[in-house]
């Protein structure tokens, strides 16, 4: 792997898996919406495009003389696809298909699509493997669905290397502050209430970002074309459970949790098994009370980034 092209760069994971990338020549291309942030790539030595993955003719000019394309830019926040789920459709379908589309025209060796769990709908017990069916239960998933399914076909149909990856909920510093963890903090940091969806039951199968990184780089390096990857999580916690982690971490009480009505479809847990992954080599690193522990600790120390 020489010259990588890093689509999302600019956000929480794809930032990292480009700072985990020091023995290669990065490019990043990002649209930089309002969850891309170029300071997320401070000391990454990279080339940076500011670009669109639906803009055929840049990816035309950008895409060539990469030997690996991760593909990470997406519409992420399940709550924003339930109010508008049009740019989901738009990003991760269509911009998926039109990157796809560019790597073959470029005859890219390899291309790594970034999934989630979510694709698979909702799991009272047990784990699925990467032969359950699809069955999305929100926009955002029924994007992502869209997104992996494409790519399959570009591996039966063109026989490009593409390869699909699919993960739990991240955790690690840089992710912005819609996503639970990152909300919460910042706001008990700040001494402000919280809001816990229905029950606070449902469940969340919690990964630290470098290890999901170190997950796709696996895939990237030994992934087969066509195929599909889980990377499970350290931690499955009701999110009941994570905020009373969360209150621990940041020295407040119960009575910053205030109960709100339940996100529409919401579902209700996930789970991974990812026997497949462990099989070439994977395991994941970083203990859930230790990520978190610096996760917070980044947080009261990085102000600056979230409090603008
Ligand atoms: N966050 C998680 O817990 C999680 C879990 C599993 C999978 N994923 C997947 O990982 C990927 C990255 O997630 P994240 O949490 O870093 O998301 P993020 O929202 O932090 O970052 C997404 C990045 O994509 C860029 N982007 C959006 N639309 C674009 C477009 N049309 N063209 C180019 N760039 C565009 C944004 O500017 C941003 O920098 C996504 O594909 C997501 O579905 C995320």
């Amino acid at each position: 792997m020489t010259r990588v092209l890093v689509t999302g760069g600019a956000g929480f994971i794809g930032s990292h898996f480009a700072r985990s990338l020091n023995d290669v020549y990065v490019t990043v291309l990002d649209k930089l919406t309002y969850a891309g942030d170029l300071t997320n790539l401070q000391g990454v030595r990279h080339e940076f495009v500011h670009g669109d993955i639906c803009d055929a003719g840049l990816l035309a000019r950008v895409v060539p003389g990469h030997d690996l394309v991760v593909n990470f830019a997406a519409e992420s926040h399940v709550d924003r696809s339930i109010a508008g789920a049009a740019e989901f459709m738009r990003t991760n379908a269509l911009g998926t298909q039109t990157l796809l589309q560019a790597c073959l025209e470029a005859g890219v060796p390899k291309v790594v699509q970034v999934s989630t769990d979510e694709v698979y709908g909702s799991i009272d017990i047990g784990s699925w493997d990467e032969s359950a069916p699809v069955r999305p239960r929100s926009p955002y998933a029924a994007s992502k669905a869209g997104g992996d399914l494409i790519a399959r076909a570009y591996a039966v149909t063109y026989g490009m290397d593409v390869s699909i990856t699919r993960c739990g909920n991240n955790y690690g510093p840089r992710q912005y502050p819609e996503k639970i963890i990152p909300l919460f903090v910042t706001r008990l940091l700040r001494g402000e209430k919280v809001p816990l969806y229905g029950d606070g039951g449902n469940v969340r199968d919690w990964i630290h970002v470098s290890d999901h990184c170190a997950g796709i780089r696996l895939v990237a390096e030994k992934g087969a074309p066509g195929e599909v990857y889980h990377i499970a999580g350290t931690a499955e916690l009701t999110n009941r459970e994570l905020t009373g982690r969360l209150l621990e971490a940041c020295g407040r009480d119960w009575d910053l949790v205030e109960q709100v009505p339940d996100r529409k479809g919401h579902d209700r847990r996930y789970s991974l098994d990812d026997s497949k992954l462990r099989a070439l080599g994977y395991r994941a690193e970083i203990p859930f009370e230790q990520g978190l522990k610096d996760t917070v600790r980044w947080y009261a120390q990085n102000r600056d980034w979230w409090d603008r």
